[in-house]
């Protein structure tokens, strides 16, 4: 390990409308939007784990002219190739670039929770480092323990991705305390630590990072609290966080993990179909027990300089309450495309949303609706809903 940690060469065009995460999001920080500069807004990173996220999310980012970033989980990866991640990530990033070649915005693919620290792992983070634009060194927790990685060992794995990332254009984001919660079967952990900000100064100086997951009380999954709590972040640690690391480059950007809010209109939607089945698998208790962390909480995020806001669980709540309304309303319907049509307009309807919600439209051009006149409604379609908003 040289002394100083590379640079992110800039300098790196990458073609067809693909971009980094980083440079998306230091546009969000300093509020640039076309020509001009304004009030700071936040990206939301969408977890995508199938082509209907992908085909949603480029709808949702092209009528709304925002910042594009895809996120992919190793066991998203694993889906895409049939079990075989590395195989997953050719064939998603194919797809994108083909997408992306003709879109009026700008891409970035981000590798979330990379784990450079199994053998497995590394192979998938070294294949990202080839084939995405952006990749996360998540070395933050031991996985043969489940419990924190020494502060020495994080250093070490993640200035290793930044040796070999930052010199070829990629960002590379780092992850500093434990993050709780269930993402998926490749990402979990039973607590929570928060970031240490006595740690933070030695592990951005070292390691080079210029996209930091710090932890602040956020947590991954549906159950972000007992059922009827209030989740609370610590937006006071945010904002030390923030002025720490700023004062040693203001181009980091924070990062939000488990930014999932819970839509009450999506659970209402979801309740009232699942009771039109008689409720077979005792499915209504668990919609009513999901907590997520509501928007004011994530706003104060924003507010104290976090710019990248990762959502996977609010969209998979989405995607399957429309599902168990295609279900509903039709359940002879011998057409796979008719549910993957419902699913993912609704998909498209949830990131537009959010993408609104976050600030993040008129980017790269203005966008093709009146945004405050937008209404997210899973029982209307989504064609009705654009009009409207026209
Ligand atoms: P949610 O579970 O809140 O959607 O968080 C997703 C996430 O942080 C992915 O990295």
């Amino acid at each position: 390990m040289t002394k100083t940690p590379p640079k992110l060469n800039t300098d790196r065009i990458f073609p067809d409308n693909m971009t980094t995460a980083h440079a998306l999001i230091l546009k969000a920080k300093n509020g640039e939007k076309g020509n001009t500069t304004g009030k700071r807004y936040a990206v939301p990173a969408f977890n995508v784990t199938t082509f209907q996220g992908i085909n949603a999310a480029f709808k949702a980012f092209e009528l709304l002219g925002s910042s594009g970033l895809l996120a992919f989980s190793n066991s998203a990866l694993k889906h895409f190739g049939s079990g075989d991640p590395v195989f997953g990530l050719d064939v998603a990033v194919d797809y994108i670039i083909k997408k992306a070649k003709n879109s009026s915005v700008k891409v970035a693919t981000h590798l979330d929770h990379g784990d450079y620290v199994t053998d497995k792992g590394r192979k998938v983070v070294q294949a990202a480092v080839q084939r995405l634009t952006s990749v996360m060194a998540d070395n933050s927790t031991d996985k043969s323990t489940g419990l924190g990685m020494p502060l020495e060992k994080n250093i070490e794995f993640t200035r290793e991705v930044v040796d070999m990332a930052h010199p070829v254009g990629l960002s590379v984001e780092g992850e500093l305390g434990v993050l709780a919660g269930v993402e998926d079967e490749d990402t979990q952990s039973e607590f929570s630590t928060y970031t240490n900000p006595e740690e933070l100064d030695r592990f951005l100086k070292e390691t080079g990072v210029l996209m930091l997951a710090p932890t602040i009380g956020t947590k991954h999954g549906p159950n972000k609290g007992k059922p009827g709590d209030k989740v609370k972040l610590n937006i006071p640690l945010a904002h030390k966080l923030l002025s720490i690391a700023n004062e040693i480059n203001d181009e980091i950007v924070f990062v939000a993990h488990g930014a999932s809010t819970l839509y009450p209109n999506v659970v209402e939607y979801a309740v009232s179909q699942i009771e039109k089945l008689g409720d077979p698998s005792g499915a209504k208790q668990k919609w009513l027990d999901f907590v997520g962390t509501d928007w004011d909480q994530i706003q104060g995020l924003i507010e104290a300089g976090f710019c990248k806001i990762n959502t996977d669980t609010e969209n998979r709540q989405t995607y399957l309450a429309s599902l168990l309304g295609a279900i509903c309303t039709n359940s002879a319907k011998i057409d796979i495309r008719w549910y993957d049509n419902v699913t993912t307009d609704a998909l498209t309807q949830s990131y537009i949303q959010k993408l609104i919600m976050a600030g993040d439209y008129g980017v790269w051009h203005e966008p093709a609706i009146q945004v405050e006149k937008f209404k997210f409604d899973l029982s209307r379609s989504l064609a009705d809903l654009l009009e409207e908003a026209k």
